[in-house]
């Protein structure tokens, strides 16, 4: 699940807002299409949800873990639940196919048996299987993206974000990659898409969450289109609060996160102003987290795991 409640975040220095006063409650296993103008706060609020950056106002709980409670050790334990796609592929230059999601794997810890057995499936999902040994640069921009979303589920997230994974994408690439991530979604995991693709929102008829200038003005609940006005699903103050059963204020009390008996108790840290990421690349911070990570003991570290 995940739920962000009556999150604003101000970046550093700015007046307005990129997200404000935002609710939202994400199912397991629902696929979500995160759909606004450029600017609208698309990004800012992915990022969020995997700790890139925090908010400034309001909470932020996914899968039980509240985040107001963690810490800087807690990030990996994160991001190896959340899945990251992003536009760019992020993909290692130097580095085969396979190298880069056994890359993704090696980082976080894994056994050399285990990648082994993994790497190979993970690439027939993505239909990668005869690529292995290629080099990013010798492939096209799909199956880079499909490196990309191989090397994010080689972790087996309960949830996969993709942030415009279809930006650099012509049409019918564009289209493979959404049925790849539907298919996905099939297999249990949930998935929330960013998208300026009309046509391929259009098309699934899925819930489709409209953001304008950091607001949630539309949530259509299933066979939901691309709405930039928000106007079939005009969102008032009283009914933000996507799908979540209850106002926002009877929202699930943050539970306390089974891990962190040294967990502060909650004290209203929502009113600081985070400090903004460098925004360095995700790979360096997954690299930098497991480093803290295995300074800990492991009996410390492993309390996350499924
Ligand atoms: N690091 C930052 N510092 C200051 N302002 C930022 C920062 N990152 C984003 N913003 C601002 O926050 C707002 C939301 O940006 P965000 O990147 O979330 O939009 P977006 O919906 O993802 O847009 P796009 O569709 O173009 O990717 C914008 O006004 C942007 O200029
Ligand atoms: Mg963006």
């Amino acid at each position: 699940m995940i739920l962000l409640d009556n999150v604003s975040k101000y970046y550093k220095g700015e007046k307005t807002p990129a997200l404000e006063e935002v609710n939202l409650h994400i199912q397991p296993k629902e696929f979500v299409f995160l759909v606004g103008e450029s600017g609208a706060g698309k990004s800012t609020l992915i990022k969020m949800l995997i700790r890139e950056e925090k908010p400034t106002y309001g909470n932020i709980m996914v899968g039980g873990i509240d985040y107001r409670y963690m810490k800087k050790k807690h990030i990996p334990h994160i991001r190896r639940r959340i899945g990251v796609v992003f536009q760019d592929f992020k993909l290692l230059p130097n580095r085969t196919v396979y190298e880069n999601v056994a890359f993704a794997l090696e980082i976080v810890g894994v056994s050399n048996s285990e990648i082994k057995r993994t790497v190979p499936k993970v690439l027939e999902l993505v239909g990668l299987s005869d690529k292995m040994d290629k080099f990013p640069g010798d492939l096209s921009g799909g199956q880079r993206q499909r490196v990309a979303i191989a090397r994010s589920m080689a972790r087996q997230p309960k949830i996969l974000i993709a942030d415009e994974p279809t930006g650099n994408l012509d049409p019918e690439n564009s289209d493979g990659i959404i049925r790849l991530l539907e298919e996905i979604n099939n297999f249990g995991t949930t998935i929330l898409v960013t998208t300026h693709n009309a046509e391929i929102v259009n098309a699934l008829k899925k819930r489709v969450v409209t953001l304008s200038h950091g607001r949630i003005i539309g949530d259509q609940k299933d066979g939901g289109h691309y709405d930039l006005d928000g106007s079939r699903t005009r969102i008032t103050k009283r009914s933000l609060g996507g799908t979540a059963p209850a106002q926002p204020a009877a929202a699930p009390q943050p539970q306390v996160v089974s891990n962190t008996p040294e967990a502060p108790q909650p004290k209203a840290p929502e009113a600081k102003k985070p400090k903004t990421s460098s925004g360095s690349a995700v790979l360096e911070q997954m690299r930098k987290a497991k480093a803290a990570d295995e300074a800990k003991p492991v009996a410390k570290r492993r309390k996350f795991s499924r």
